[in-house]
């Protein structure tokens, strides 16, 4: 390098540091950079006139830009943004909508972080959350007040897997103008983009099957363009962004995310039969494909939550667990199994787990891309 001092002390420090701006690297390199340095002021104040990129990495970096960039255009969606969780993008989408004294109301069945995040964080600054259940009701009438905003789902449900018929609710939604916001974690864009069917946001904890192989937490949230771009101040502000090497293997794992899916999709639909068919079964929780016609494939998820006909069988069902391990996340390419009641689902009450279904005995299993035989082998060893 030209100009660089000549002691050992400087050249150690400078001597490596050579961007090769121009090298055509086929996989996309890592942005392991806190900060971006710039040639003068005349670069910084370009920058904040909007015509350069980065400056420092809790603001941005080509990495999580490239991970939120890819979603965006799988969701259809106008823009998006990464943060350090699918619990960060969720709450930079509430709070991109919310304020003071704003009323959200929400399917009784999400995600127990989800309801810990509004239950316990939002309602501290004055913003209120009321759950009903989309399986009983046919109208959103009666529950939409003058300070109600947003309206919030998930696509296919966590712990037991309902779908809704999502297209009718955000058209019930609009009618009394809620911002629509939903959480496809579950279903993915592979199986469908609730963006085209009319929501405003669209959220993934990217920890599940956008990154897919259980090794990174992270999260995406793609919607329309103001509303993302506010969320973005908040995701900065917060100090909610994700970090370079975590979006890159995001961004790797994106792009099997389609033959994974296919492959989870068809082995869970066969597991599905064999534990109906199953003694020591009492329930399974499947999507059917009628609740699933507004889907853009034929496929139901890799998901399946079930009932153990005799509840106090579930400690020695873990237990009898050979290679499927107990790990209290799901998507992974490796079979899976939780427990609701003592895990994801832990901040509900009583009360609500009775309301909701969450028992004792409920397992909740996600379905890699192992060989079917196996895995169904694996299940009845455990369920004798
Ligand atoms: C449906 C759903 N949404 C959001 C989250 C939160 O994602 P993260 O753990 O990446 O913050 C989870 C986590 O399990 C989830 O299952």
């Amino acid at each position: 390098m030209s100009g660089m001092g000549e002691k050992f002390e400087t050249k150690a420090v400078h001597i490596s540091h050579q961007p090769l701006r121009h090298a055509r690297s086929k996989s996309t390199p890592i942005y392991q950079t806190s900060v971006f340095s710039f040639q003068g002021l005349e670069e910084v104040e370009q920058y904040y006139a909007g015509e350069g990129e980065y400056l420092y990495s809790r603001n941005g970096n080509p990495n999580p830009t490239e991970l939120a960039d890819a979603i965006t255009a799988l969701e259809f969606a106008e823009e998006g943004v990464s943060a350090a969780s699918g619990m960060g993008a969720i709450m930079a989408g509430l709070l991109a909508v919310l304020k003071t004294g704003d009323h959200v109301l929400a399917s009784h069945e999400i995600y127990g972080g989800t309801y810990a995040l509004m239950h316990k964080e939002l309602s501290r600054v004055g913003i209120e959350l009321e759950c009903i259940n989309l399986n009983e009701l046919t109208t959103l009438e009666g529950y939409v007040r003058p300070n109600t905003r947003l309206f919030f789902l998930e696509t296919i449900t966590n712990p037991l897997l309902t779908v809704v018929d999502m297209p009718y609710w955000i058209k019930q939604a609009k009618q009394f103008n809620l911002t629509v916001m939903v959480d496809n974690t579950f279903a993915t864009p592979y199986l469908v983009q609730p963006f085209t069917l009319g929501a405003d946001l669209v959220v993934h904890s990217a920890t599940k099957y956008i990154g897919g192989h259980s090794d990174v937490t992270s999260g995406v949230l793609v919607g329309k363009k103001e509303l993302v771009s506010r969320a973005r101040e908040i995701v900065v502000n917060y100090g909610a962004s994700l970090s370079p090497f975590e979006a890159w293997l995001t961004a790797r794992g994106l792009k099997t995310l389609a033959i994974r899916m296919e492959r989870q999709c068809d082995n869970a639909s066969q597991v599905a039969d064999f534990l109906r068919n199953h003694p020591a079964v009492s329930q399974v929780y499947y999507p059917s494909e009628a609740h699933t016609r507004f889907f853009a494939r034929n496929k139901q998820g890799a998901m399946i939550s079930f009932s153990l006909a005799d509840e106090s069988q579930i400690y020695s069902f873990y237990r009898k667990l050979n290679w499927i391990s107990f790990a209290p996340s799901l998507a992974g390419v490796e079979t899976s199994v939780s427990h609701p009641v003592t895990t994801s689902h832990r901040a509900f009450t009583e009360e609500q787990r009775k309301a909701t279904g969450i028992t004792m005995g409920l397992v909740r299993l996600s379905v890699g891309i192992e060989a079917v035989v196996d895995i169904v082998a694996e299940l009845d060893q455990a369920l004798k």
